[in-house]
């Protein structure tokens, strides 16, 4: 059956402008990829009937994995199908495929096809009857490729669905949490989505919904980065999560990684605490790939603080250059002061002035000037391929005298004393933590994006002001600012 649906499937992808296709956020599945997450489904043996949904059916690839993978169940008598697409050029096709699959089936099929949009078409069972006797349909399995949109925070899919929305939200994770309301308690929802709702504060609500009504069992993870969508341009890093909806916390998560969509045999298995995979009032979920990844957390999870809790913050800098043009110098006048950028960041230190254009700032305007005191500065943005997501320079006031105000662009970060100024061990230490390998690690397992958040830094737990100062100490005495120095100093705090 799956064949036959590929083929048409690429007919369509011809003869359809990608611009059409993109106003629905329409991408399909790969076969090997629609088989896998079929797979991942537990159905009871003795199950006669089942319920399925497919949000977003597109061609109805995902239905036709989920239906050819369950012809082996022997006491399968019955399978009503709900696939909801609004997009009317893909209607007949899905219709054809779905007469395909119930004309092949060896269970009986029953299927419906909604054209509502499925998000609108839902929001009054959503929102107002959350938590009662609800009779509406629920299924006992949900699939869904849901489309990767961001739409406007009054855009009617997001007015509809408070609950989870903050700041500019995506279609995405709408559907997700639409596919949990609609499944039965104990029923099962496998999905295809981005990584970057895993982290983040724009998530925030979507994962307390998410992983408060339901429970993550298993996520797959593509290691490397290419293309999961055949013949398309996804740039997203994607993974496939299976959710229970329960509210029971299980004891373990499965995470399995492979390399491309096309092959999925040569699997890799980690089983996890689940309390380690989710963690935190933020419900952020760490997606290891490895033992030495899982050790790296439960060592940095020891610690209690984290840095607000210690009166100490990271910020994101306060000026954004080309917004302040008429303020930026090239060269030192009376009553500038220094503007940092991230390559000022050198080698643990803070080099200044390096010749760099728009060096230094003329303001009055106090938002976008700080105290000239000590502060660890933390690049935001950093490649790809380069070896370090967390790259940091001491910032040592006593260095530049003659400032009493300097500026940070909005492209690094500072780590700020909020309560009690940052001593010069404490900006050590807090440099011996942040350029250690676990912290580095740490952060890449919460956040897969080459971006350095001070949200997620700030969730980080470490540990007490004493502590970093020893750090701090022991640093300062080795004068050896490597990131293997940094391991060594904080290996005996471990312990
Ligand atoms: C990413 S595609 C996935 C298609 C198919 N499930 C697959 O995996 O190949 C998402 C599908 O959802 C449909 N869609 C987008 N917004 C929708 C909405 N609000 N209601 C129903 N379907 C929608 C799109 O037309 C598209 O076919």
């Amino acid at each position: 059956m799956i064949e036959k649906i590929i083929d048409s499937t690429n007919l369509y992808l011809e003869t359809m402008p990608k611009q059409e296709r993109k106003k629905y956020g329409q991408f399909f599945t790969s076969k090997e990829t629609a088989l896998f997450m079929a797979g991942l489904y537990n159905v009871p043996d003795s199950k006669d009937y089942l319920s399925i949904l497919d949000a977003g059916a597109g061609s109805g690839m995902l239905a036709c994995a989920l239906i050819e993978t369950l012809q082996g169940k022997e006491n399968l008598k019955k399978i009503a199908l709900t696939c909801y697409e609004n997009d009317i050029n893909i209607l007949e096709l899905l219709r054809s495929n779905l007469n395909q699959i119930k004309e092949n089936s060896k269970i009986e099929i029953e299927y419906n096809i909604l054209t509502d949009n499925y998000i609108t078409s839902q929001h009054f069972d959503f929102n107002e009857m959350q938590g009662c006797n609800i009779t509406e349909k629920k299924y006992d399995i949900v699939i869904g490729n849901p489309p990767y949109m961001k739409i406007s925070k009054d855009a009617p899919e997001a007015t509809a669905m408070p609950e989870v929305c903050y700041g500019a939200p995506n279609l995405y994770f709408l559907f997700a949490s639409m596919s949990l309301f609609n499944l039965k308690d104990d029923g099962e929802m496998v999905y295809i989505i981005p990584r970057s709702w895993t982290s983040g504060a724009y998530f925030n609500r979507f994962r307390q919904y998410l992983l408060t009504k339901g429970k993550l069992e298993h996520i797959h993870l593509f290691v490397s980065r290419k293309k999961v969508f055949d013949k398309e341009d996804v740039l997203q890093e994607t993974i496939i999560i299976k959710v229970i909806k329960t509210c029971n916390e299980p004891q373990t998560l499965t995470i399995t990684s492979s390399h491309s969509n096309h092959d999925f045999h040569d699997l890799k298995t980690l089983k996890i605490p689940y309390s380690i995979a989710v963690s935190g009032e933020n419900k952020y979920v760490y997606l290891v790939t490895d033992e030495d990844e899982v050790n790296t957390l439960m060592k940095i999870n020891k610690w209690k603080n984290t840095l607000p809790s210690l009166g100490i913050k990271m910020k994101t800098g306060l000026t954004v250059d080309f917004r302040n043009r008429e303020i930026l110098r090239d060269v030192m006048e009376e009553g500038a002061v220094p503007l940092f950028y991230s390559q000022h960041i050198r080698e643990g230190t803070v080099e200044f002035p390096i010749n760099k254009e728009n060096e230094f700032v003329v303001t009055e305007q106090s938002g976008l000037i700080q105290k000239n005191k000590n502060y660890l500065f933390v690049k935001r943005f950093t490649a790809k391929e380069e070896k370090r997501r967390l790259q940091c320079g001491i910032y040592l006031s006593k260095r530049y005298p003659q400032y009493e105000k300097i500026s940070t662009q909005n492209k690094i970060n500072f780590v700020d004393g909020l309560t009690s100024e940052l001593s010069e061990c404490e900006v050590y230490g807090l440099y011996a933590l942040f350029n250690s390998t676990v912290y580095d690690t740490y952060y890449r397992v919460l956040n897969g994006s080459t971006q350095v958040n001070s949200t997620e830094i700030n969730s980080m737990p470490v540990p007490s002001r004493e502590i970093i100062r020893q750090l701090g100490k022991a640093l300062i005495k080795s004068n050896d600012l490597s990131e293997e120095n940094c391991d060594r100093i904080l290996e005996e705090y471990y312990a």
